[in-house]
């Protein structure tokens, strides 16, 4: 077991977003706010949100369902379940189990990862892991958010930045030079009280910051959160590029999490690159949907052929924790 030396690649995608689409307009009714103020400050123009009676789950599991066909595998075939999520339906069960259950995916182990919006390349690169030491042939990576779930409707600090989707894509090993090259995985603890969402526990401390009754809904220092943003989606592209021993003249295209267009920009800024190799499309209409806006846009990259083999992408994103991480991967298919 291990021995044999392959890269690692993504064989199939899929995505799934409520129908419901929540514009800036709408939010102008329910929060002292302005389309032109979130336009300018975020780029965000609409999102879609996750009807109340339906479970986040759902979304996962369609889009687990549309992967596993990309990939022309069988939900028997998949090893392992992976769900990164920072808004769950449940604790426990873990929505990686519910899912596996539903999918039919009884040979697969599951559990859930939560590193906020930074999720999806955690578990890329540990479905990687699993792959490349010969413990298991496909992984199922999932990304599930209903951030809609989770956000105070009366705060518009935070209510006009996030939305729902999921997102899928299985791993598997490559028999040629393509798959993930480099990655980086990170974290700053000692900035863990910059965006939280109290669950079983908050201090007193922490709850007479949120609406009473409003308990386990996000808060978040927004312009603490940008300057890291900008800094640290930076320095992550160029050392995962550096690490696989390329130059950014070689990368096809860099996808960041899509959280504020402003951030996007600023990191594009920074990199010295021209803006059009930055993939910026989603966050008008969809806005933040944490964990599955990397997967989500290579979705929908995929699908349209604007990503094709041998094309180097970088994959960035950061969030709560506050943590970061990064890849270059070669696309596969
Ligand atoms: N409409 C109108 N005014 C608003 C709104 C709104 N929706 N929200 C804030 N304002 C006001 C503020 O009250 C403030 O007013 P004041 O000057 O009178 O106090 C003013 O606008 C400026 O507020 P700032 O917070 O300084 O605005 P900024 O330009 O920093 O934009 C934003 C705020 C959009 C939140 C930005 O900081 C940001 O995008 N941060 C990053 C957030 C993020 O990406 N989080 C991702 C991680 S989330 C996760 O992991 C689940």
């Amino acid at each position: 077991m291990g021995s044999e030396s392959f890269n690692v690649g993504i064989l199939g995608t899929g995505s799934c977003f409520p129908e419901k689409i929540l514009t800036n307009s709408d939010l102008e009714a329910m929060v002292d706010t302005t389309n032109e103020w979130i336009l300018k400050r975020t780029g965000i123009r609409e999102r879609r949100i996750l009807d109340d009676s339906q479970p986040a789950y759902e979304m996962g599991l369609e889009a687990a369902k549309k992967a596993l066909e990309d990939s022309s595998l069988e939900a028997s075939q998949i090893d392992l379940i992976l769900v990164s999520t920072n808004s769950p339906d449940y604790l426990s069960p873990s929505t990686a189990a519910i899912i596996q259950g539903k999918l039919g995916a009884s040979n697969a182990s599951a559990f859930d990862i939560n590193a906020a919006c930074s999720g999806f390349v955690y578990a890329a690169v540990t479905a990687e892991q699993f792959i490349k030491s010969g413990y298991y042939k496909y992984v199922l990576v999932i990304s599930v958010e209903a951030l809609s779930k989770i956000t105070d409707w009366k705060h518009r600090n935070t209510c006009v930045l996030f939305g729902d989707a999921a997102a899928a894509a299985v791993f598997g090993k490559v028999s040629d030079d393509t798959g993930l090259q480099s990655s980086w995985l990170g974290t700053d603890g000692t900035m863990s009280d910059v965006i939280t969402v109290p669950c079983c526990f908050s201090s007193n401390e922490d709850r007479a910051q949120r609406v009473n009754g409003k308990e386990h809904v996000i808060r978040m220092d927004g312009s603490e959160v940008f300057k890291f943003a900008v800094r640290i989606m930076t320095e992550a592209s160029l050392l995962v590029v550096e690490k696989a021993s390329l130059t950014m003249d070689d990368v096809a295209l860099i996808i960041p999490h899509q959280a504020n267009l402003r951030i996007i920009e600023g990191a594009a800024k920074r990199l010295g690159i021209s803006e059009d190799k930055v993939f910026s499309a989603n966050i008008r209409k969809y806005g933040n949907t944490s964990s599955s806006s990397i997967p989500l846009a290579l979705d929908e990259l995929s699908r349209s052929n604007s990503i094709i083999k041998g094309d180097n992408i970088v994959l960035v994103g950061f969030g709560g924790g506050l943590t970061w991480s990064a890849a270059l991967i070669k696309w596969s298919i």
